[in-house]
């Protein structure tokens, strides 16, 4: 009885070794595969996308550029980025939007107070000069935002404003047609309107809501369609990568209008992200827009980092490559799951950390790090994991 017992311990002592040795060789290889996607590339890496030889020699000591890639260029679909005026005639942020990016938005020269500050006299400077930088650049442009479900977005004589629904329609109806025509041939697709609806799926509170009802939105559409039939037209919101209520209720709403003969051409994802996303939300979200039919853009892509930390704080090596990983899943989830045909693009809200609207000191943004290039644009992990995921993808690269 004592013989057998041994042996039968012993053989169940392999077995756990065995099972064991098994489960910790899998899990090693796990962690230094998830590791290895961000290591920096050296010689004696061969698993990472791209080789040490890819690294561009010239760029500075802390830089992930890459020899012979430009966001731009590794990409099939246009890569954005947010812009402010004033800052395009800095030559480091210049330079890096034009070597980077194929198309500009605006963080706030196209909304309704900036062009029509006041009762039928519209400013274009700025605009203008931001569609004549990307004119003479060979970008692309989207224009944001032809509305904006919030009153504070509007101009102070339009809050102040009295009078019947006819009156507020007239106002939307010319503010739209204006703009539109204004830049028509320039821009190619607006957001028509900017964060309309509560996460529950119900209509943001705002002046037009107050005036007209619900069917503002279906009003705006018809207007900007009419104004331009060719320029391509989308509802824009932060959150729709949970797949919740606000993004179902979108794209029932994109149903409703088009059976009212107004098309919604496109949903722009903000992405607004943050690190702890899970990414099979983001996944299904972007497949349920994609299965829509509509053209789906991430129109203010970012990765804030600041949750649980402190009010300022320093972009570690770890939570840069954390957030290099980050936003490789995104980019490489969009490409997975938007139909090729409607990928509109990808724009980053700003160019380089300090540009992001975080960091310009206004009343309720907090500080972070959540671009592609740092305060001094030396491309950093995001930028890396970026290129990456669109690198992986179409196999530009031959593995080592
Ligand atoms: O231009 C005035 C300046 O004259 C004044 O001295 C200064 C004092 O604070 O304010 C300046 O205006 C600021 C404006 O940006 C300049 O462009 C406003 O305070 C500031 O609130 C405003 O913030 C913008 C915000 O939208 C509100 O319009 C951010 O830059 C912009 O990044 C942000 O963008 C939004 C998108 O439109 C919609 N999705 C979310 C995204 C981030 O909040």
């Amino acid at each position: 009885m004592r013989y057998k017992t041994s042996t039968f311990q012993k053989a169940h002592l392999k077995l756990t070794v065995l099972f064991f040795t098994i489960l910790i060789t899998n899990l090693l290889a796990c962690k230094s595969s998830m590791e290895e996607d961000l290591q920096p590339v050296d010689e004696q890496s061969s698993e990472t996308v791209l080789a040490a030889r890819d690294l561009d020699e010239t760029a500075e000591k802390g830089s992930y550029h890459l020899k012979g890639y430009t966001l731009k260029d590794v990409f099939d679909f246009p890569i954005g980025a947010a812009v402010v005026y004033e800052r395009l005639n800095q030559p480091l942020y210049a330079n890096t939007l034009k070597r980077e990016f194929s198309r500009v938005s605006s963080e706030s020269n196209f909304k309704f107070k900036y062009l029509q500050p006041e009762e039928g006299k519209y400013d274009w400077e700025k605009a203008d000069g931001i569609v004549d930088f990307a004119l003479k650049n060979n970008m692309k442009v989207h224009g944001h935002t032809l509305l904006w479900a919030n009153d504070g977005t509007y101009p102070a004589w339009l809050r102040n404003k009295e009078g019947s629904p006819e009156v507020f329609d007239k106002i939307m109806k010319d503010h739209i047609t204006t703009v539109l025509r204004h830049f028509k041939g320039k821009i190619q697709s607006w957001d028509v309107i900017n964060e309309s609806l509560t996460p529950d799926g119900k209509y943001v509170d705002n002046l037009f809501l107050r005036k007209l009802g619900p069917d503002y939105i279906y009003k705006a559409f018809k207007y900007a369609r009419e104004a331009d039939p060719s320029v391509k037209l989308f509802i824009n919101d932060f959150s729709l990568e949970y797949a919740g209520k606000k993004l179902k209720r979108y794209l029932a709403m994109s149903d409703e209008l088009a059976e009212r003969g107004v098309k919604i051409d496109g949903i722009a994802f903000q992405m607004h992200a943050v690190l702890r996303i899970a990414m099979p939300l983001v996944e299904k979200s972007l497949k349920m827009a994609g299965d829509k039919g509509l053209l789906v853009y991430l129109s203010e892509f970012d990765v804030a980092l600041r949750y649980n930390m402190p009010k300022v704080f320093p972009l570690t090596d770890l939570l840069s490559r954390q957030q290099g990983q980050k936003y490789k899943e995104i980019v490489k989830a969009y490409l997975d799951n938007v139909p090729k045909r409607q990928q509109w693009g990808i724009t980053t809200w700003g160019v380089g950390d300090k540009d992001s609207y975080f960091n310009k000191g206004y009343v309720n943004f907090n500080h972070d790090h959540p671009l592609l290039f740092g305060v001094d644009y030396k491309a950093k992990w995001a930028y890396r994991g970026f290129i990456e995921a669109g690198l992986g993808r179409q196999n530009k690269i031959t593995l080592d």
